[in-house]
């Protein structure tokens, strides 16, 4: 079976087909599909009946499994979490907030694999937002303010205990999220990042885990903040992902900031997640 990959005609994001994921890979084809992966950062498998199992398999091809703070993962498995919604649920939407997943890590996952179960006949869409591109266009005054400047990263304001995900989420939310004093550590990563496997750049900054930029006051570091989150999610770099059942999407969190939408009330939805870890050089 040969790879076609379409891209979306977005920012970032292409479709794969010609590729059972329910069986087995040959390293060909994985390399194919890490080489995609790289050039599109968003990559959507349509038509994919994965099981459990297949979607573990799928990520160790990529790396080994990252890991997931804060989220229970589903019964019998390790390294996979529930992203859920009941259809009369009033808690806020899971991340729907602009972010890379768990950016506030040590070694933050190289990407994330959603598989979708049960998707809502409207709304639901997840959006992305290519970071090489906001760093290659952005506008020199920005980019001399941003360069060389460290980012201070922290699950504070979602995960500690007065976070979102907190104590005073309301008691309705399906998904078994986990809140945590060790949410409040912090981890330092540069603004401007190098992609370890292409050495392309891009913006490593995300509203939901940034707290601050090392050196600069709290004033400074949120107006900057702002100014930077105005620039990245501009709509000329994003990609909207709609949702089918059966399709597996994985993205590049070292490229991409991403979140979810709303816009289904009245529908469950639930999909399976695993992270894809960093690998590290021995
Ligand atoms: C996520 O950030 O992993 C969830 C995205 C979504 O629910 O669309």
């Amino acid at each position: 079976m040969a790879l076609q990959i379409e891209p979306s005609g977005q920012a970032c994001g292409a479709t794969v087909t010609g590729v059972d994921l329910t069986a087995p890979l040959d390293e060909d084809t994985v390399a194919d599909i890490r080489a995609a992966w790289l050039e599109h950062l968003v990559l959507s498998f349509p038509d994919q009946a994965m099981s459990d199992d297949d979607l573990e398999r799928f990520t160790l091809y990529f790396g080994p499994f990252g890991h997931d703070p804060y989220i229970a993962p589903i019964a019998g498995r390790d390294h996979i979490i529930a992203v859920k919604r009941a259809a009369d649920e009033t808690a806020p939407i899971f991340a729907e907030t602009w972010h890379s997943d768990w950016s506030f890590q040590e070694i933050p996952p190289a990407g994330t694999c959603l598989f979708g179960i049960t998707i809502p006949p409207i709304g639901g869409d997840t959006l992305f937002a290519n970071q090489q591109k906001a760093w290659d266009e952005m506008p020199d005054a920005l980019r001399a303010r941003v360069s060389g400047k460290k980012a201070i990263h922290s699950a504070a304001l979602g995960y500690s205990k007065d976070g979102l995900y907190g104590e005073n989420d309301p008691g309705d939310r399906s998904m078994d999220i986990r809140p945590s004093d060790t949410a409040l550590a912090t981890h330092t990563h540069p603004l401007i990042r190098k992609h370890p496997e292409t050495g392309r750049e891009a913006i490593f900054s995300s509203v939901a885990y940034i707290t601050g930029f090392e050196g600069m006051d709290p004033e400074a570091s949120r107006e900057l903040l702002i100014e930077l989150y105005q620039w990245q999610t501009r709509p000329e770099f994003q990609y909207r992902h709609e949702w089918q059942k059966d399709m597996l999407v994985m993205w590049d969190n070292r490229s991409v900031v991403h979140m979810a939408t709303g816009g289904y009330a009245g529908h469950d939805r639930l999909l399976h997640r695993t992270t894809i870890g960093e690998r590290v050089a021995a």
